[in-house]
């Protein structure tokens, strides 16, 4: 339902002047803006079930006939959300190189500031992507930041800020903070009256740790610190006082921090499972208790989360370790009364995803939730021949996106199927 009377806005300004903001489900937004209604998302007062997808390349494009190209394929399969970065950034080393490369940036550190690119190859690009999606009606996930090195995320404030040598610093040190948040502020200011904007993501995949930096003593939900609900709660806060329209969402993994985590049997023992038990630095449940966080998110890559358990012969399968995943995922928004979403997942193999995918894909449409597999791909790109390296592994080859394994294309059909199919009992829910 949709409150546009003016009473509820100046309800809604007088609560956040004071700091304190309306639940999600008391906004007046803009029509085009998408809001939640107990676990499910609404569209202009009608509910909005979907398949997204997740292109974190699509603003690295150079070409508007690829990013033309590419929200095309995405729309014709039924796409209506994508997820991408918000964030690219660089050391003032890599500059050179970035300028002969085409490679899009938008922040380049060199002190404790960093230097905003709002030019050509920088913001400019990410404008593109996000009015380009209108046209196709697909809305974006944008995420401020990443928890991984790639395309130069929260360790590069760490970095040239801190000094620090663990990763759990991001999240607490009030300098970091400033500098994130002078981010975030130009991105959602620069977008906050777009409905081409589904939902702002605070980072992608928040840990203790990243692949640079171990985590401190500090920082998990078991050592009483907290520190990643404390941080999403006042990062929401940031947002939310910024832009009251839009949904604000984690980026999280979805692990729990359940008192007595599921455990797995291996090489004879029995094991506290890791996703289960608070020690990557996620508590699911009081993530979903924020009350700026209007929906939360959890991916699911059984495969390579548990490699030593994935032979024959072994107790364990990724189809059903998936559906489990997916269950305590769905409970958990229940018992909270908010969406989630099921916002990664990948298996490796056309013939692990022919198989496995259907599985999870029927098991989230039964529990009314929505998807975005990791991760979509675009052939016949054109640009630079359709040859072109990005960064780290990324390259465009033979002018197809790039592949690490879990992204599909449109020629391959039995996987390409499910989705669509898929995408079309979502939008018929969504009439
Ligand atoms: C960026 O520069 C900082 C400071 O020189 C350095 O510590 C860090 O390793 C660099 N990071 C990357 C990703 O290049
Ligand atoms: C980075 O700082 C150094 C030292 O102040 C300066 O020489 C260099 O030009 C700067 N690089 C960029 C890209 O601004
Ligand atoms: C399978 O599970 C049983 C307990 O149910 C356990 O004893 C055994 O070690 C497990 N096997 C493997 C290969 O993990
Ligand atoms: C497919 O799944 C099997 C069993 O889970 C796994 O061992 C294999 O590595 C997967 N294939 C690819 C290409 O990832
Ligand atoms: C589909 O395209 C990808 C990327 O070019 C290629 O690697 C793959 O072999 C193709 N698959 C089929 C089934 O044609």
């Amino acid at each position: 339902m949709l409150f546009s009377s003016s009473l509820t806005k100046l309800a809604l300004l007088a609560a956040a002047a004071a700091g304190v903001i309306a639940g999600p489900t008391a906004r007046g937004v803009p029509a085009g803006f998408v809001t939640t209604k107990g676990t499910q998302f609404e569209l202009d007062g009608k509910p909005f079930a979907f398949v997204g997808a997740n292109s974190y390349w699509l603003p690295l494009l150079l070409t508007q006939t690829d990013v033309e190209k590419t929200f095309s394929t995405m729309a014709k399969a039924g796409v209506k959300v994508l997820r991408t970065w918000g964030f690219n950034a660089i050391n003032d080393t890599e500059l050179a190189g970035a300028k002969e490369s085409g490679l899009t940036y938008y922040q380049v550190w060199n002190s404790s500031t960093y230097a905003l690119n709002t030019g050509s190859q920088g913001l400019e690009r990410l404008d593109n992507v996000i009015e380009t999606a209108g046209k196709y009606g697909i809305k974006i996930i944008l995420a401020f930041t990443n928890n991984w090195v790639g395309y130069g995320g929260s360790d590069l404030y760490i970095d040239w800020i801190s000094g620090a040598t663990t990763h759990d610093v991001f999240f607490t040190d009030s300098r970091i903070v400033s500098a994130y948040q002078s981010y975030v502020r130009t991105i959602v200011e620069r977008y906050k009256s777009s409905p081409n904007i589904f939902a702002w993501e605070l980072m992608n995949e928040a840990r203790c740790s990243s692949d640079s930096f171990p985590s401190g003593p500090l920082c998990t939900p078991a050592s009483g610190a907290q520190s990643l609900t404390k941080w999403y709660k006042q990062q929401s806060d940031f947002v939310k006082n910024l832009d009251p329209n839009h949904l604000v969402t984690t980026g999280g993994e979805g692990h729990f921090f359940w008192t007595h985590p599921r455990t797995y049997w291996s090489n004879g023992q029995l094991i506290s499972d890791y996703n289960w038990n608070g020690q990557a630095g996620e508590d699911f449940d009081r993530n979903l208790q924020i009350p700026n966080i209007d929906f939360v998110t959890y991916h699911l890559y059984p495969q390579s989360w548990y490699p030593e358990l994935d032979f024959p012969g072994s107790n364990w399968t990724a189809a059903s370790w998936g559906l489990e995943w997916i269950s305590d995922h769905i409970n958990a928004g229940n018992k909270a009364n908010k969406p989630v979403i099921l916002e990664e997942f990948g298996v490796g193999g056309l013939e692990n995803k022919t198989e496995i995918y259907p599985t999870w894909v029927q098991h989230a449409l039964d529990t009314k939730h929505a998807i975005m597999p990791w991760q979509f791909g675009e052939l016949g790109l054109t640009e630079d021949g359709g040859n072109r390296i990005i960064k780290y592994a990324d390259a465009i080859l033979n002018g197809a996106s790039p592949n690490d394994g879990n992204t599909f294309y449109s020629n391959q059909t039995a996987v390409w199927n499910i989705f669509t199919r898929a995408a079309k009992i979502q939008a018929s829910r969504s009439l």
